[in-house]
């Protein structure tokens, strides 16, 4: 198992889905349950490239649903890694919905994912430090802790 420290980039997961009339609801918009499904699987994938062991999911904060994902979007979920503590990750996540047709794209969903590592007793165990390189990925970094602080003092 590799405990040396990385990157954000190099964990950062896209997965691009057509919304499909099965994802709907009776007007045409994504259900937001689906798209919280989709978001937790690239935060899945992005906690596994960063720590190369099992995780799960310890907690989802902070949904947004912005903008309708319509039947024949394509959803493009994107999931970025802003900070390593101990053995939980933080994971940003953006939904785009894009309309292929017209070329343009907007932000529909965001969330803010907590996944753990786990040993293979299924046990939370040491993750990868995350060292943050541009000026946006060390405020998102900074921000992180505050927010965790914050937690621990609630
Ligand atoms: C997530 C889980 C493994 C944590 O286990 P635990 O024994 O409570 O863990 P600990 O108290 O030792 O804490 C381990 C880490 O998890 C973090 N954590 C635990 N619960 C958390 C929560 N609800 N929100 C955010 N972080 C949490 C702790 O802060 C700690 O982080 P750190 O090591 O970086 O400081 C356990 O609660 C679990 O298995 N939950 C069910 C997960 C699940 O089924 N998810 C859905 C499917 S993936």
């Amino acid at each position: 198992m590799s405990k040396t420290a990385k990157y954000p980039s190099d964990s950062l997961t896209e997965m691009s889905l057509i919304v499909r009339p099965a994802d709907a609801n009776s007007v045409g918009s994504c259900f937001g349950g689906v798209i919280m499904a989709w978001m937790d699987m690239a935060a899945s994938i992005c906690a596994r490239r960063h720590c190369n062991v099992r995780v799960n999911t310890a907690s989802v904060q902070n949904v947004v649903f912005k903008r309708p994902l319509k039947v024949g979007h394509v959803a493009r979920v994107a999931a970025k890694i802003v900070r390593a503590f101990r053995t939980s990750m933080e994971i940003h996540v953006h939904v785009f919905a894009e309309d292929t047709y017209a070329g343009d794209e907007v932000l529909a969903a965001s969330a803010v994912f907590i996944l753990i590592g786990l040993d293979d007793d299924m046990k939370p165990t040491p993750v990868p430090e995350l060292m943050p390189r541009t000026d946006a990925e060390k405020e998102l970094w900074r921000q992180a802790g505050e927010r965790r602080k914050k937690q621990e003092r609630n």
